[in-house]
């Protein structure tokens, strides 16, 4: 979604925005602008396309000042047009706005603010906000922004700037996340660290509804009540080697071939001097544990995926009723939960709208929440009740790799320590299966090599497909679901994932001779119903990739091409029988000429509904 980034210094603002911006590209644009004061004149430049397309024309003709703030937006209202693109400005471009989210009463605003004549140049909801700010406006931009913001209904993340106070940027957090860059004689606000790790390590995470001032020598940042409030500097320990390739060509395979060493830390920063689990910022006791008597796993795209193998492992383990469902459609929906009910929010990010939304309504019925994510401090950890970090380092890839083998480790670890604390799962289990799991990381390793081999070539076979199927039953078809998700969303092709029984209800229908299927046989007590499933689909001429353990060498004499992965119990198997599939999409998705990291009309992080 929409980058932001605000600088206020002695160094060239133009850079260092452009800068900024290039490291948060992973979140999905269309289109990119930039304001800087040069020479006391607000200069607005905005262009539709990548941020080469902006870089090129500032390069051709510079805008030289010290204080500014640069846009890449994700189109919601309005097409990806110049107009169009942020920074948004009043009548005369003396006051400038980007915007991150929805404005959801910009109609009425806008119908107001025409009846007072204003003109708008745009078909975006933020521009009502940049004349919002020019009625407002008295000489005192803070107190225009305090009067604007109150107005506003809706998400939103707001930058604001204004010819007539070339000392101060204004920023605005609602819903929609921003950070705050603490600099020496400078000071940086944006949607994501990445964009100012280069310049400062330090960074205050601005909390829903506060409004924060930045200007050279310092900031303030204003509560909900409009008060002066302290927020804490914290220090961002990754570097930005981190968020870079370091040789891989695309952030993807970089983060594929990460997920020994990251599924290692998940598991390792858990484990105590005598090899057992402890989990800090878990505050559920064996009191709580043994109360609550319904789950429920949410979370959106990949983590959702996640989520349907973790209710699996914690109905399994815990012994209680589990259900995983999607943000998006639980956040509206009329559950029964009470203070007896955990809810499980799977998150990367941990900023997705409809996630943090889902978050919001389990917790107003009284729910307790533990939470999965990525990023510390984040909108979803700062909500929860409990958290379980994944340690999984930056995830720069819009499709989700590393991040959904850290959240399946996520769910080992959790369903193991509550199943003991519980005393649902005997020590003996759980000695063998936290035993198992450390084994894990060195599976993934051996198997990547001859993966990447075999992906490569599979992917020049059904590159130009019209339609792929991937099937499985049980914890497989989860799988399926994952794997169909990452290759239609980086490869362009049709693909679908099926519970292998349902196909013949319908959608064998659309197999014919030459349709490429990925069968994903793991699950030993189920292995014959997918063997029949594969006879099914190859005998209407289905070319059938199966995907199962090394001990099931008979299913060469069914499948075309077979991938065996290494053995481990069936819990641990979605873990191993993913990696093949993340790198069948990564290397399609090459063979297609497609922008691997970035692909069409996808964005990083969700914050809208
Ligand atoms: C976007 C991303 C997906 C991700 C989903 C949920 O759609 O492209 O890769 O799975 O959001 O994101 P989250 O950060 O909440 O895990």
């Amino acid at each position: 979604m929409c980058g932001i980034v605000g600088y206020v210094g002695a160094g060239n603002a133009q850079d260092i925005i452009l800068d900024g911006l290039s490291k948060l590209e992973y979140r999905g644009y269309d289109s990119a602008g930039i304001s800087i004061i040069e020479s006391g004149k607000m200069k607005t430049r905005k262009l539709s396309g990548r941020l080469g397309v902006l870089a090129g024309s500032l390069e051709k003709d510079p805008i030289s000042g010290t204080i500014g703030m640069g846009h890449t937006r994700w189109a919601t209202h309005g097409a990806p047009t110049d107009d169009n693109a942020h920074p948004h400005t009043n009548g005369k471009g003396t006051i400038a706005v980007i915007h991150n989210g929805i404005i959801e009463n910009y109609r009425p605003i806008k119908d107001e603010l025409l009846a007072l004549g204003y003109k708008f140049k745009s078909e975006t909801d933020t521009e009502v906000i940049a004349h919002l700010l020019d009625h407002y406006y008295e000489g005192d931009l803070l107190q225009a922004v305090f009067k604007t913001e109150a107005r506003l209904r809706g998400a939103y993340a707001l930058v604001v700037m204004c010819e007539s106070s070339p000392d101060e940027i204004i920023a605005i957090r609602h819903e929609s996340p921003i950070i705050l860059g603490v600099g020496e004689g400078e000071n940086f606000i944006a949607s994501d660290i990445p964009a100012i790790l280069k310049y400062t390590n330090k960074v205050v995470y601005i909390e829903n509804k506060d409004i924060v001032r930045l200007t050279r020598s310092g900031y303030e940042i204003f509560g909900e009540d409009r008060k002066r409030i302290d927020r804490q500097v914290r220090t961002i320990e990754w570097d930005l080697e981190s968020a870079t390739k370091e040789g891989y060509e695309h952030f993807m395979l970089k983060e594929i071939y990460q997920q020994p060493s990251v599924i290692s830390e998940t598991i390792n920063r858990r484990l105590d001097e005598n090899g057992s689990l402890f989990l800090e910022n878990i505050a559920i006791d064996e009191d709580t544990i043994k109360l609550i008597n319904k789950i429920y796993v949410v979370g959106c795209g990949t983590a959702y995926h996640a989520g349907l193998v973790g209710r699996y492992l914690l109905q399994e383990f815990l012994k209680v009723d589990a259900q995983a469902e999607i943000a998006s459609e639980f956040r509206y929906s009329d559950h029964y939960i009470d203070d007896k009910t955990l809810v499980v929010i799977v998150s990367q990010s941990g900023e997705t709208m409809d996630t943090i939304g889902a978050l919001k309504a389990a917790k107003a019925k009284g729910a307790r929440i533990l939470s999965i994510t990525n990023v510390v401090g984040s909108s979803i950890a700062r909500e929860s009740d409990d958290i379980f970090y994944t340690w999984a380092g930056p995830e720069i890839a819009v499709a989700s790799t590393k991040a959904y083998t850290t959240q399946l480790t996520a769910f080992y670890i959790l369903a193991l320590y509550f199943g003991k604390l519980k005393g649902t799962l005997e020590d003996k289990c759980y000695d063998e299966i936290l035993a198992e799991l450390k084994t894990l990381p060195g599976k993934v390793e051996a198997s990547l090599p001859a993966f990447a081999e075999k992906a490569k070539a599979a992917a020049q076979e059904i590159k130009d497909s019209k339609s792929i199927f991937y099937l499985g039953r049980g914890l497989d078809y989860y799988t399926a679901l994952e794997g169909a998700l990452k290759l239609k969303e980086i490869s362009y092709i049709h693909t679908e994932a099926f519970p292998a029984g349902e196909l013949k209800h319908g959608t064998i229908a659309l197999i014919e001779e030459g349709t490429p299927v990925i069968a994903v046989a793991t699950q030993q007590s189920i292995y014959e119903k997918m063997v029949s499933n594969i006879k099914e689909v190859k005998a209407r001429g289905a070319v059938v990739t199966g995907i199962t353990r090394k001990r099931n060498t008979d299913l060469s004499e069914v499948a075309d091409t077979v991938i065996y992965l290494e053995e481990s119990f069936n819990i641990f198997m979605p873990l191993l029988s993913v990696v093949y599939p993340q790198l069948l999409a990564y290397y399609t998705s090459l063979a297609k000429g497609n922008d691997v990291d970035k692909p069409r009309n996808l964005a990083k992080s969700v914050t809208v509904e």
